[in-house]
């Protein structure tokens, strides 16, 4: 299977921020789920899976703080699959004006394949893919 990845970035602005001044981690780890849930996206094409849900995140490191006004770049990788799982390196690298760009975090994120259940219920769906 083709190695599947997706990639986004973002502008730090002032609301990001915690009240030291630096990117807020739950705001870091929002984005990652984002970059997450774009890979698992593309991954689940074609299968039965309506989408795919966040399960579990792990293994999160802050290696680095940022700062307001740079850019952080969002790189997704599928590294394995389940039955009904699916798992995602997300990797973050900061970026600052003068173009020096180096790693601040990254995490596992774990999604599970879901489709529509019994009334408002998402329940879990083998997706049905290998993963090589
Ligand atoms: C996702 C959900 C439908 C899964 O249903 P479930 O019956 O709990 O599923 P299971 O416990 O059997 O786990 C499903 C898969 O996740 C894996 N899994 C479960 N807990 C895990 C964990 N802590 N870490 C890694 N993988 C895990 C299981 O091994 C299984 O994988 P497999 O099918 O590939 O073998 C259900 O837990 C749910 O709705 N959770 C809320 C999701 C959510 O709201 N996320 C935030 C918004 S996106």
């Amino acid at each position: 299977m083709e190695q599947v990845t997706a990639r986004f970035s973002q502008l730090v602005m002032p609301n990001d921020l915690n009240n030291i001044g630096t990117l807020f981690g739950g705001k870091m780890v929002s984005w990652m789920d984002i970059a997450a849930a774009k890979a698992i996206q593309r991954f689940l094409r074609g299968t039965e899976a309506a989408g795919g849900v966040t399960k579990a995140i792990d293994e999160v490191v802050f290696s680095e703080p940022v700062f307001g006004g740079e850019w952080v770049n969002f790189d997704a990788t599928v590294i394995s699959a389940g039955n009904t799982s699916i798992t995602i390196k997300v990797s973050v690298r900061a970026e600052n004006a003068s173009g020096n760009a180096r790693d601040v975090c990254e995490a596992i994120f774990t999604m599970v394949a879901v489709k529509k259940g019994d009334g408002d219920r998402w329940v879990k769906v083998a997706h049905g893919k290998s993963f090589n």
